[in-house]
């Protein structure tokens, strides 16, 4: 197993492939020690097909998760992505759906650009996890926006740090705020908010 995940973690690197999915991502394992338990309120930008989503509700106890998806095929984000055309995100969000059929109760859903959705969200959280657009002005803006809605001893975190506009992202404003990032072996990352 030890010798799959050193190839896996290889070629994740290196071609940006997955032949594995880790699941959990590393940042919800480390919130799920982190937080040993207490009920927390979450986002999540970029939801998909609710995979990360649904590890989220399982791993966490969660109060509130707010799911912030245009799913909507636009060009900026395609230009960061595999093309993904809007037939095929429509799947992806009714498959989101049913993935999460369960957690309905726990979800609340925004169905927009995360620059837009964030005029919806009311209350502060204390999980993160930014995955939309991975294009760097996005992710900054991600970062510089939702900043202000987590409580302080909450997690910010994300995915794809491989990507050049995730990491200069990140970096930027961990510096700018003077923060300790924190680096999974594979794609995640994560700061606590001090
Ligand atoms: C990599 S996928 C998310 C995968 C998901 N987090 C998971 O791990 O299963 C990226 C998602 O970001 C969404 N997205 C693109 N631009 C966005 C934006 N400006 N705001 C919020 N979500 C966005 C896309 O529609 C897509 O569903």
């Amino acid at each position: 197993m030890e010798i799959i995940q050193k190839f896996n973690s290889f070629l994740d690197r290196s071609l940006s492939i997955e032949i594995i999915k880790t699941r959990p991502k590393e940042a919800i394992k480390f919130a799920k020690k982190y937080f040993k338990g207490k009920m927390i309120t979450a986002i999540e930008i970029g939801v998909l097909r609710g995979e990360n989503s649904k590890e989220i509700l399982k791993n966490l106890k969660i109060k509130n998760l707010y799911l912030v998806d245009p799913w909507i095929s636009y060009e900026d984000y395609s230009k960061s992505e595999p093309e993904r055309t809007q037939d095929s995100l429509n799947i992806d969000f009714k498959v989101c759906r049913a993935n999460l059929k369960r957690y309905l109760k726990k979800i609340i859903w925004i169905k927009d650009y995360s620059e837009k959705a964030i005029t919806s969200i009311k209350e502060k959280v204390d999980f993160i996890y930014v995955d939309g657009n991975h294009e760097y002005k996005y992710v900054k803006k991600d970062l510089n926006l939702y900043w202000d809605l987590l409580n302080k001893g909450g997690i910010l975190s994300g995915h794809d740090i491989q990507y050049v506009g995730v990491s200069n992202a990140v970096l930027e404003f961990a510096k700018e705020k003077k923060l300790e990032v924190h680096f999974g072996e594979r794609r995640d990352w994560w700061i606590i908010k001090k």
